[in-house]
């Protein structure tokens, strides 16, 4: 059956039972909300319990199926939504079940974990977040939605907007990093990016933002532990970037398997209901986590089934992902006074809006179009774009003496370690419809890019997690005539994500051991690190004389690191969360505070460790570059201001070395003194500042300068602040001025960097 002849079966189905909008009214708006309203009024209790259920279809699950002890399990033609199903002819066949098998003929949303890409994969969301570039990540989002779209998934579990403090949360990779300001501008700008403001309608894809809210607070790093964080640091840090994904109209939210100060988020009232629908004035849909509802039993907060139903949609969640609890509960407590049918019939809607949204009432196969998917998937723009976003994802972490880039006229290169010949490991973890044999390694890349007269050799040397350490006489063989190695380490690509906590974070297995038997050949050796999240590194720092971050970069790592290798490119990224020195510095990031003892080398009792160093190995934002750039001293437009006035920050950055490259502006800023402690500094602003000399000119509002007072209320207080601006954040490029007047903020502060929001939404 073609999809216009099904289409056209479901419209007169739909008029017979008198569900079409009467023709002859000439207000879409309003014949599409009481065609939904009619909707609503022929469904049955289980029907509406149906919409609100999520089928899980995958083949690989991320958490164990639930014990259903006896509960029916639903069938596609009873729910709402899919999990896992994607491909034109895949979703067509689902949907064809679901659409002629139901009663009602309501067609089902296909949900998908389109994190980093689709088919084509993009770096991993760390990776990409270290290239400071929202417009990249909204054009990556943009084309994981195109591709996605043309295999029929209509709902992405993206963006990822946890912050996290703590790398031993395998999860940190699915993230933006430590920052909540750098997350809120990579959180808005992939909302975008998935809607595509002016995208044909079957390339939207709705987005959701989670995991709502401290997921990446779990203590001591462990996945799914319990979160205890205070009201400020929940407030400054934790849930901004979700409030930038609500102001950029993300269409679902997802709460987290972990629990908030004693409240498991898939029954808090007060951050669901109270804080992002009363407050925040939310209107999408909250999904639940994969089982999340069912495991409120296991939290200890509901003791069967049906209490776990209650609480969670008393919380105002909406949809439970693979669950049986809303399908097998929600009626009874219907039935029974305890839910009241108006309050069923807003979840339900807000389901039933979203395919409206998609336009599936008018045609359930729209995004199911094998031709589509034939012409739109892994194409030379999509890899064009993965390589242009993976080049600007590698952070340069160390250059000692220049030894990068490397000539491609060498006579003889060799190449260590088994992830450089690792195609699935380039992907990261949740990879989508990702292929690894479409995917580039970095040894591939490396001998695509040396002219035909080097030589190379490869040395795999086992697993990263077991690599042999060859004897000594064998590596000086080999390497004897090597003019330099190239040693690729880090974590397989499935180190990194769900349930992948580490309590130890230097490189795994005899990896370090390997490298030492590297550098004592005498050769220059430079270190390619492939990992999902910050590594202890200093035994390498020590050892390597060139050390390039790449994480995971997708399908195009090999081209990328051989770009940046051998200096076709000049590499721009900047670390977007600190790397600590030792676990033991766990939690550390940049915007800490002062305390009463800051750390000091001359007095013992101060903020400190015996046995380790208080700063990081690299400070977050850091990152080299094969130039050099030199910053004059930020010129302030006022000493003084009012707290209504703006503050213009001009900085000159020259690049005083001998290439051309990019580098990315810095600013932040601290309060000296307010009623509350502020940290020692905040990010700001950032910019990119290409090309010779620039001028790089920044504003700051009283949405710069507020903090929360001690009822956590947004204030701007009087006295002075510092502003520093330069390539990282231990820059000491500083000046001062002072706000002479307070107010307390009544609007709602927009989470979304200023100049973001002015930018256009496309
Ligand atoms: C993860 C979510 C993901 C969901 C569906 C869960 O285990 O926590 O992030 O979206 O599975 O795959």
């Amino acid at each position: 059956m073609n999809h216009l002849f099904i289409a056209t079966l479901v419209g007169t189905l739909l008029v017979m039972i008198g569900l079409e909008p009467t023709s002859g009214d000439n207000d879409p708006d309003r014949n599409k909300r009481v065609f939904i309203e009619q909707l609503i009024g022929q469904m049955t209790l289980e029907e509406k319990a149906g919409q609100l259920t999520q089928l899980g279809m995958q083949l690989t699950a991320t958490g164990p199926m639930i014990d259903t002890k006896g509960l029916r399990l639903p069938d596609v033609a009873d729910v709402g939504s899919v999990l896992g199903v994607y491909g034109a002819e895949n979703t067509r066949k689902v949907q064809q079940q679901a659409v002629q098998g139901s009663r009602l003929h309501i067609p089902l949303l296909f949900s998908f974990d389109v994190i980093h890409g689709f088919r084509t994969v993009f770096p991993v969301p760390l990776a990409e977040a270290s290239a400071w570039d929202p417009d990249l990540s909204r054009r990556t989002a943009r084309a994981a939605a195109v591709e996605a779209t043309a295999a029929g998934v209509h709902w992405t579990y993206a963006p990822m907007v946890d912050i996290t403090r703590d790398p031993r949360w395998g999860r940190v990779v699915e993230g933006a990093g430590e920052d909540p300001f750098l997350a809120s501008a990579l959180a808005a700008s992939r909302v975008r990016g998935f809607r595509g403001e002016d995208a044909p309608n079957t390339e939207k894809m709705l987005s959701t933002a989670k995991h709502f809210v401290g997921y990446g607070a779990a203590e001591g790093g462990r996945d799914y532990n319990t979160s205890d964080i205070s009201e400020r640091t929940l407030e400054e840090v934790y849930l901004t970037p979700f409030r930038a994904a609500v102001q950029a109209g993300v269409d679902a939210i997802m709460p987290g398997f972990n629990e908030v100060n004693g409240t498991p988020m898939h029954a808090s009232q007060r951050l669901l209901k109270d804080k992002l629908r009363k407050e925040w004035g939310f209107q999408g849909l909250v999904v639940g986590d994969f089982a999340g509802i069912h495991e409120l039993i296991q939290h200890g907060v509901a003791s069967t089934s049906q209490a776990a139903a209650l609480r969670a949609f008393n919380a105002t969640v909406d949809v439970d992902m693979v669950g049986v609890d809303y399908v097998s509960q929600l009626p009874a407590l219907i039935r029974s006074g305890q839910v009241p049918e108006e309050r069923l019939n807003d979840a339900v809607r807000r389901v039933l809006l979203a395919k409206q949204r998609l336009g599936l009432f008018e045609d359930p196969y729209r995004y199911s179009d094998p031709a589509r998917e034939r012409a739109l998937l892994l194409t030379s723009h999509t890899r064009a774009l993965a390589r242009e976003a993976a080049q600007k994802s590698i952070v340069l972490l160390k250059n000692d003496r220049a030894l990068l880039p490397l000539s491609k006229n060498l006579r003889k290169l060799v190449v260590v370690g088994p992830l450089a010949n690792d195609a699935q490991s380039t992907l990261g973890p949740w990879y989508g419809d990702g292929h690894a044999e479409d995917s580039i390694t970095v040894l591939e890349g490396i001998k695509r890019a040396v002219s035909p007269a080097t030589e190379i050799n490869y040395l795999p040397m086992g697993s990263p997690e077991n690599s042999d350490i060859p004897v000594m006489k064998e590596i000086e063989q080999v390497t004897s005539d090597a003019d330099v190695i190239v040693a690729v380490l880090g974590e397989t690509g499935d180190m990194s994500g769900e349930a992948r906590s580490r309590t130890s974070l230097g490189l795994p297995g005899t990896q370090n051991a390997l490298l030492g038997e590297l550098t004592n050949t005498g050769k220059p050796v430079v270190v390619i690190l492939m990992n999902g999240r910050p590594l202890t590194l200093p035994a390498v720092d020590e050892q390597a004389p060139a050390i390039l971050e790449t994480w995971f970069l997708g399908s195009e790592t090999g081209h990328a690191v051989a770009d940046v290798l051998f200096g076709d490119i000049n590499p721009s990224g900047k670390l977007p969360i600190t790397f600590p020195r030792s676990v033991g510095q766990i939690p550390i990031y940049h915007a800490h505070k002062n305390t009463g003892r800051p750390p000091s080398i001359t007095n013992p009792y101060a903020s400190g460790y015996l046995d380790e160093q208080w700063t990081p190995l690299y400070p977050f934002g850091h990152g080299l570059s094969y130039t050099t750039f030199t910053y004059e001293t930020p010129i302030l437009s006022k000493q003084r201001l009012a707290f209504n006035e703006t503050l213009n920050v001009q900085v000159n950055v020259r690049n005083s070395g001998q290439r051309g490259g990019d580098e990315t502006v810095q600013l932040y800023l601290r309060q000296n003194v307010a009623s509350v402690t502020r940290p020692v500094r905040t990010l700001r602003g950032f910019s990119k500042a290409p090309g010779e000399t620039k001028t790089v000119g920044f504003t700051l509002d009283q949405d710069d300068f507020a903090s929360l007072d001690t009822d956590y209320l947004p204030v701007v207080e009087s006295g002075t602040f510092t502003v520093y601006v330069g390539g990282s954040s231990a820059t000491d490029n500083q000046a001062s001025f002072e706000v002479t007047s307070g107010t307390h903020l009544n609007e709602q502060r927009s989470a979304i960097p200023r100049w973001l929001r002015e930018t256009s939404l496309r």
